[in-house]
């Protein structure tokens, strides 16, 4: 009998359903929220109000996608946490009221996990045992991933997230939010070595973001009193300049991680892993050091309900369902559901 997963995604500012069929992802929607650009980030009053008025028409599109009616739905996957609160509440009731409903099992899904698990839904797909560095807007971690459900946190940062770096960066430089993609596309023409910010090198796994943004800023407003005009004259230079100290920040302690881990099979997961200067200095890295690279597809980088569809799957085969009592968990923590 097929078994056909419906999942949804609302952590953050991203509704998003999509079905896996037989452990294939068939259909995968997301409706992203433009008003948050003009306040520069995410408002979570504003973010849950349009959860609402998206989710219906995404679940309707995802179904109509995948050709499945609701009938044929196996089970019902959703994003627990972590994420905003009133965001989380908008899926995980839709989930809740829709296995309830229909009397299918519910699957509360680790948002963390489903980011790495994102490796494994296209070939070429790495084998366990592998290395994960997850880079969001809300974290950055450095995974070994041993199976479907064993997976444990070597690093991770003590302050701002790699994404949350990209995002307050392109706020001082003028540009809407998310800017992580617009730092991106203006660094592409733009020199790396420009100028210079700190690359901050913690002696154990962990990263550090929250120092290089003041120095952003400071040098912002240190060269704008001198020249109003220095952002917009000098705007690629900086855009790739900072990015690259990002980069190399998350480089230096991946290579440690490799040594430390002894896994040479390496993936990315989470918002950031769409940006292009990182996938291809890490790719030349992995030619150096011949580690074996695995990208995933773009649209399953950012927060996406494919990754929700197939973790739910994979619980689903091994009958790890939830309890319909369960509630939605802002602070969940990585890796215990
Ligand atoms: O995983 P994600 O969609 O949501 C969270 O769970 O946080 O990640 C969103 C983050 C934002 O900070 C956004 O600016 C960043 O991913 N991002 C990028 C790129 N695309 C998305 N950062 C740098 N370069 C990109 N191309
Ligand atoms: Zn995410």
């Amino acid at each position: 009998m097929d078994i056909a997963i419906l999942g949804i995604e609302s952590s953050c500012d991203d509704t998003s359903a999509a079905v896996v069929l037989n452990g294939k992802v068939i259909s995968n929607v997301t409706a992203t929220q433009e008003i948050h650009e003009e306040y520069g980030g995410v408002i979570p009053e504003l973010a849950s109000r349009a959860h609402q008025k998206n989710i219906i028409p995404v679940i309707e599109k995802a179904l109509k996608e995948a050709s499945i009616k609701k009938k044929d739905i196996s089970a019902i996957g959703f994003t627990q946490g972590p994420g905003l609160m009133g965001s989380l509440l908008v899926g995980g009731s839709f989930a809740k009221a829709w296995a309830m409903a229909k009397n299918i099992p519910l699957i509360g899904v680790d948002h963390m996990k489903a980011h790495v698990l994102a490796n494994l839904i296209d070939k070429p797909k790495p084998s366990f045992p592998f290395l994960c560095l997850t880079v969001s807007g809300g974290h950055t971690q450095l995974v070994v991933v041993n199976d479907y459900d064993d997976m444990r946190v070597i690093g991770q940062t003590r302050d701002d997230a790699v994404g949350e770096a990209f995002d307050k960066a392109a706020k001082m430089l003028g540009l809407p939010y998310p800017g992580g993609p617009l730092i991106d596309q203006h660094a592409k023409s733009g020199n790396p070595h420009a100028f210079e910010f700190p690359i901050v090198k913690l002696p154990d796994l962990d990263f550090s973001f929250s120092g290089v943004k003041t120095s952003l800023l400071y040098f912002l407003r240190e060269n704008t009193e001198k020249n109003k005009e220095f952002i917009a004259q000098n705007l690629n230079d900086i855009c790739a300049s900072f990015q690259h100290t990002l980069v190399q920040t998350l480089l230096h302690q991946l290579k440690r991680a490799v040594k430390k881990a002894e896994i040479k099979s390496i993936c990315l997961a989470g918002g950031v892993s769409a940006n292009s200067y990182l996938r291809s200095t890490l790719l030349s890295e992995a030619e150096k050091n011949k580690w074996e690279v695995f990208l995933p597809d773009f649209q399953y980088c950012t927060d996406n309900a494919g990754m929700i569809a197939f973790t739910a799957y994979h619980r689903f085969l091994k009958k790890n369902f939830t309890s319909l009592y369960v509630h939605s968990d802002p602070r969940l923590e990585s890796f215990s559901i």
